[in-house]
């Protein structure tokens, strides 16, 4: 598995294991086990998707049974809006921490860019200083955002996480977190399984070159254009199949074929839309 070096060094994987939705425990367990198996050290969850305990007890076990060392493993976590706030955001990066069983957080995000998001950036700046955390970095964050918070912070993000996959590239976007020295991670590289990305028939006769699948092409095609990424599966088969992208790459003339699925706006969510807003701080 391929790395990328983040700003202060770190190294993150290129791929890892996303547990949205997964908010069934046993279930949730079961997934971070098999995904573990299939070769994934890099977990991504957050405290609004109400699984840290799991993931925790699932990572935990591992490491009881012999076979994880937590300095292998790469925890994401993230702060949600209800926690913003410099004081807040200490309590919550605690608790994420207690249900995590750990006491560092390999990157630790704010997962979207509304409410009092300085005062949990200055927070995370503490946490870092502490080594609490080993990378700091923001989620959803557009290019506008990202660039005042960058220029307004002793310690700039390290990372954005935000939507990237063959339908939505975001170009501009990636272009302006290179100039910062953020890295981009892509959330929902696989398009969350919709707009029937797994027979569209571009990516599916460009994996046919290479032996590989849609899927496959897809998430190769971000790893690319040095996009991290976390994807989610509940069918190890799928996360079986997910991982293994490491052994081709995409010519110019394929990752031309897939410029042209850009639709250039995203259908799961717009974050230029003030609706967004709303319907996370839940005021309407
Ligand atoms: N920061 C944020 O705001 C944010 C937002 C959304 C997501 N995320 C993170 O990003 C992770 C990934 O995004 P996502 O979960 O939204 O979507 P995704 O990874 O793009 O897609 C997941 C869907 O693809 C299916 N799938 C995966 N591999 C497949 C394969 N090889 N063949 C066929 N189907 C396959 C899965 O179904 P099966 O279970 O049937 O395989 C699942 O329904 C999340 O889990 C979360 O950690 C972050």
């Amino acid at each position: 598995m391929d790395s990328v070096t983040l700003r202060n060094g770190v190294k993150m994987p290129l791929l890892g294991f996303g547990v949205l939705r997964m908010k069934d425990p046993a279930a949730c367990i079961r997934c971070v086990r098999e995904a573990f198996e299939s070769g994934y050290r890099m977990f991504d969850t957050a405290a609004s998707y109400g699984n840290e305990e799991a993931v925790g007890r699932a990572l935990r076990e591992l490491i009881e049974e012999g076979k994880a060392k937590r300095e292998d493993l790469f925890i994401i976590t993230k702060l949600w809006i209800d926690d913003a706030g410099e004081e807040a955001a200490g309590k919550a990066f605690e608790e994420s921490c207690r249900r995590l069983q750990t006491d560092y957080i390999d990157l630790y995000l704010i997962h979207q860019p509304y409410s009092d998001y300085y005062g949990a950036w200055r927070t995370m700046e503490r946490l870092y200083r502490e080594g609490r955390v080993r990378a700091v970095g923001v989620s959803n964050f557009s290019p506008e955002r990202l660039t005042d918070l960058c220029l307004n912070s002793r310690i700039p993000p390290m990372v954005n996480q935000v939507e990237l996959h063959p339908f939505y590239h975001q170009d501009g976007a990636l272009r302006v977190m290179g100039e910062l020295g953020v890295q981009p991670q892509a959330w929902a590289p696989l398009c969350e399984g919709l707009k029937k990305i797994f027979s569209n028939k571009v990516l599916e006769k460009i994996g046919g070159k290479h032996g590989k699948t849609a899927a496959q092409t897809a998430l190769r095609w971000n790893v690319d254009r040095g996009v991290s990424v976390v994807t989610r599966s509940s069918v190890p088969a799928h996360m079986q199949e997910d991982y293994d992208i490491w052994d081709f790459t995409l010519s110019e003339a394929e990752r031309q074929l897939i410029d042209q699925l850009d639709l250039g706006y995203s259908e799961i969510l717009d974050y230029g839309n003030p609706c967004i807003a709303r319907m996370f701080l839940k005021k309407r």
